[in-house]
């Protein structure tokens, strides 16, 4: 059990490099079981939820190699067990991948019931809706799925509410189905394309991953190669409302700025500086926050996975702000470890009312999930005083050496185990 303590009222400079993207990473490991080669995956990030895919994978029979930290290689030929229902899988929301690939692979997976960030209702109807309109059989037991096939044929599917990990999860099913698949109303978050990009480099024919069609035509083999993955555009977005919330002045590098639009909108909106470069954003705080209203979408809309870290950005504005979570309806949970800090917000339904304030202090936090994790960071980094942080686990599933690059930017942070 460890806790985060930081010394706040700190205006944080300099360069920061972005680790490879975590919803990418998690998707891209399930992905590999559907190869028959060996999958060299470069720009993992460090985090655990890739440590605990790593293992699940390795428990399945695959043999995997770190070849340096962020260079996995993996030889997913001899998996021969289909299920994974450690209590560990059931944990993570990414574990949902493992069916789709399962499935892909031997027409029959096993896996624990998916567990993840507690946002309120988060069920996975759309997954099972596309693997059943592929062929398959799927009855939930002892809260483990268990999904069967004779064949799998693909079929037209329309998503009845945009949902990342149904648009990855039927892709994988899809891959090696017989015949076409179209995915209709997907999602197009950048790590959807990510992970199309590294199933095409496999020998998968998907096209249309970025839109809300995608088509998939099934192949009878993927095989091995090299992937670079996609910079962590939620870690991007967290080190620039860092910037923005401190005073500061952060050039977040080794990022994609046209997946970051949405947020340097906002930015821009509220007083923030901004320099893009081909890979880089530099964000320079030059005058007092404004307020402004925002609404959590599917991308390219403002991303529900920065709601937390923008809210306490808002804190720093003039004036009342609203955000409005329309993803998750139940998000607002971390709102009352802020309120320990003197913070002013009120939540009605999905909806919160940020009051600018004049000073945040130093508090006893508990993390309630991974992005309120780096919210409370952020607030505790401009805080006057102490803030210590438990829970830091929830953290240290999505970001990757999160102390080192802090104090690199000169924040006053250290764990205490
Ligand atoms: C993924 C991300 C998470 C991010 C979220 C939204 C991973 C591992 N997690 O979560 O970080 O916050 O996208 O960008 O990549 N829904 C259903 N039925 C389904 C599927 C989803 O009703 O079968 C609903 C959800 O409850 C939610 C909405 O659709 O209200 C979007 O969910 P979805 O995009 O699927 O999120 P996750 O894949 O769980």
């Amino acid at each position: 059990m460890s806790k985060l303590c930081i010394q706040g009222d700190t205006r944080l400079v300099g360069d920061v490099k972005i680790s490879g993207a975590k919803n990418a990473a998690v998707a891209i490991l399930p992905a590999t079981i559907l190869v028959e080669g060996i999958t060299i995956i470069e720009n993992l990030p460090n985090i655990n939820d890739v440590a605990i895919l790593n293992e699940a994978i390795v428990s399945m029979g695959a043999v995997t190699k770190f070849l340096d930290l962020h260079t996995l290689e993996i030889d997913a030929t001899t998996i021969y067990k289909y299920s994974a229902t450690e209590p560990c899988i059931s944990k993570m929301r990414a574990s949902y991948y493992l069916l789709g690939a399962l499935l892909g692979r031997f027409k029959k997976a096993e896996v624990a019931m998916p567990g993840g960030c507690d946002f309120g209702g988060r069920p996975i109807d759309q997954h099972i809706k596309g693997f059943r309109a592929l062929g398959a059989n799927i009855e939930i037991e002892d809260n483990i799925i268990k999904i069967n096939a004779d064949r799998l044929i693909g079929t037209r599917i329309y998503l009845d509410m945009v949902s990342v990990g149904a648009t990855i999860n039927i892709m994988l099913a899809a891959v090696l189905a017989e015949g076409t698949t179209t995915i209709e109303n997907a999602a197009k978050e950048p790590h959807i394309v990510d992970v199309a990009n590294f199933l095409n480099k496999m020998g998968a024919k998907i096209i249309g991953a970025g839109t809300d069609v995608i088509r998939i035509k099934g192949v009878s083999k993927l095989h091995g190669g090299h992937y670079n993955i996609v910079p962590d555009q939620i870690e991007a977005g967290t080190f620039m409302l860092i910037a923005a919330a401190t005073k500061g002045d952060i050039c977040v590098r080794n990022i994609i700025p046209e997946h970051m639009d949405s947020l340097t909108s906002k930015l821009r909106e509220i007083g923030v500086t901004l320099i893009e470069g081909d890979d880089y954003i530099r964000v320079i705080w030059k005058q007092k926050l404004t307020a402004t209203q925002i609404i959590t979408l599917p991308y390219p809309g403002f991303p529900t996975d920065l709601q937390p870290q923008m809210l306490v950005s808002l804190l720093q504005a003039q004036g009342v702000s609203t955000i409005v979570e329309s993803i998750f309806d139940n998000r607002f949970q971390y709102v009352d470890e802020l309120r320990k800090m003197g913070a002013n917000i009120t939540i009605d339904g999905t909806k919160a009312s940020i009051e600018g304030v004049d000073t945040l202090y130093g508090a006893n936090l508990v993390a309630t999930d991974l992005r309120a994790g780096a919210a409370m960071i952020i607030a505790g980094l401009v805080a006057k005083g102490t803030t210590t942080i438990d829970n830091v686990r929830y953290i240290d599933r999505g970001y990757e050496d999160i102390e080192k690059k802090l104090t690199a930017l000169g924040a006053q942070i250290f764990r205490i185990d």
